[in-house]
């Protein structure tokens, strides 16, 4: 129609109202629920803030308790999705392993999907929460080939994810509590951030009335690309192959200012971001801290940072308000921590659950929802007669 008006990776348009999360971009500001990331990332836990995020204030302590135990009783994967992952590659990337699993785990609730019943959302998300960080790993013992742990109630959750990734049959895991506390601060960072690709994804396919698991098998999918949650895995890629090729950083900022053959400084730019995340500069500080707790010295992080720096001073970048994003630095730090590059984003995945549950929940509580249907500007001919053969 006449009122149609293009807006290219909607720029532009709001899709929603939505009460979660406030992103001030120009002024560096995200708060989840008013609370600001920097409060939140001192003070609390994902749990914590997954309550928060999904209802709307901060649980009592008994409220949290009973949270924190619901979850951990829902912990087990049924053992037919355990043979699931028999089924895939060795070679798989976790992050297709991820999506794929979760759309499998939603066969085994069928009964128990009907989104207009507020108990069975519960459920679901209780499942969701307990599940993925169990998928995750198990994504990750595939790829490595060794035999899958049962979780360990006994664990507070980021601990049990840690075991599953990190643990093995033959022997007892110890906890390293820095590399549980700089992993909960990471997994919060990420929890929420509005209206960003993967939740649009699971918003709008939920506006379908499709169920929770389906919705968020197609968020993991759209975070898997490299320009969203993806780009901490290419981050790292970039920083080896900077490291490997012995170029020197302001050689390779010139390539990428000159757009040589389409590269991107990776972990750099944001849509909303124009002055800098906040969610970057936390993460920053807790590269240092946890490498040198880990006693861990890896060139990379030297590299990243002299990258930061020189794009930083560079009017092309100064321009167009290019800044690190929370990608910049996460990678280095999973990595000390021992993870896998192709990992990284299957841990964005996991932080940022929440958030897409929340999204999900509020979108289908809402009245005013439709379905999620957007406009087009027709390019093409015109009617044309069929030709005669
Ligand atoms: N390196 C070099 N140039 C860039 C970069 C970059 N990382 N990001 C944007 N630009 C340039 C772009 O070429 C364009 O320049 P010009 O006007 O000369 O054509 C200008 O800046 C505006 O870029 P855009 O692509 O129109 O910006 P956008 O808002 O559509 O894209 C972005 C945002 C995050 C996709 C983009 O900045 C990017 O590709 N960054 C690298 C990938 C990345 O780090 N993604 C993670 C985002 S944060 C967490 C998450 O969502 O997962």
């Amino acid at each position: 129609t006449g009122l149609t008006t293009l807006d290219q990776g909607f720029v532009n348009t709001a899709a929603t109202q939505s009460a979660i999360t406030y992103i001030d971009g120009d002024a560096g500001i995200l708060r989840y629920r008013g609370y600001a990331i920097e409060d939140i990332a001192a003070n609390s836990t994902y749990l914590e803030v997954a309550w928060l995020l999904i209802h709307g204030e901060l649980p009592t302590a008994v409220e949290l308790d009973r949270f924190e135990e619901t979850i951990r009783r829902h912990t087990l994967l049924h053992e037919d999705l355990r043979r699931f992952f028999d089924a895939l590659p060795h070679s798989a990337h976790p992050m297709s392993v991820l999506s794929s699993a979760v759309g499998a785990l939603g066969t085994f609730y069928e009964d128990s999907l009907d989104v207009h019943d507020p108990e069975q959302v519960e459920i679901s998300t209780i499942r969701l929460l307990a599940k993925l960080p169990v998928i995750a790993a198990y994504a990750h013992k595939k790829a490595l080939g060794q035999a899958f742990l049962y979780p360990d109630n006994s664990l507070s959750f980021v601990d049990n994810f840690l075991k599953l990734n990190f643990g093995n049959m033959a022997e007892p895991y110890v906890v390293n509590p820095v590399l549980s506390k700089a992993l909960e601060r990471l997994l919060i960072l990420h929890e929420d951030h509005e209206q960003n690709a993967s939740t649009s994804t699971v918003r709008l396919v939920g506006s379908t009335e499709a169920n929770i698991f389906s919705s968020i098998s197609a968020g993991i999918n759209a975070l898997y690309g490299p320009l969203h949650g993806g780009a901490n895995e290419a981050v790292l890629k970039m920083l080896g192959e900077i490291k490997a090729s012995g170029e020197s950083v302001e050689k390779f900022v010139e390539r990428v200012k000159n757009k040589e053959e389409g590269i991107r400084l990776m972990g750099f730019g944001h849509r909303v971001y124009k002055n800098f995340d906040p969610r970057a500069k936390l993460v920053k500080e807790s590269a240092d801290e946890v490498l040198d707790a880990l006693g861990v010295q890896d060139d990379l992080l030297d590299i990243a940072k002299e990258l930061e720096a020189v794009a930083l001073a560079d009017d092309y970048f100064i321009e167009r308000k290019l800044y690190p994003n929370v990608d910049f630095y996460t990678g280095v730090i999973y990595k000390a921590m021992g993870f896998p590059p192709r990992m990284f984003t299957v841990l964005f995945a996991i932080g940022r659950l929440p958030g897409w549950i929340a999204h999900w929940r509020e979108m289908n509580a809402d009245p005013a929802t439709r379905i999620g249907r957007p406009q087009q500007l027709y390019v093409g001919p015109t009617e044309r007669a069929w030709p005669r053969r």
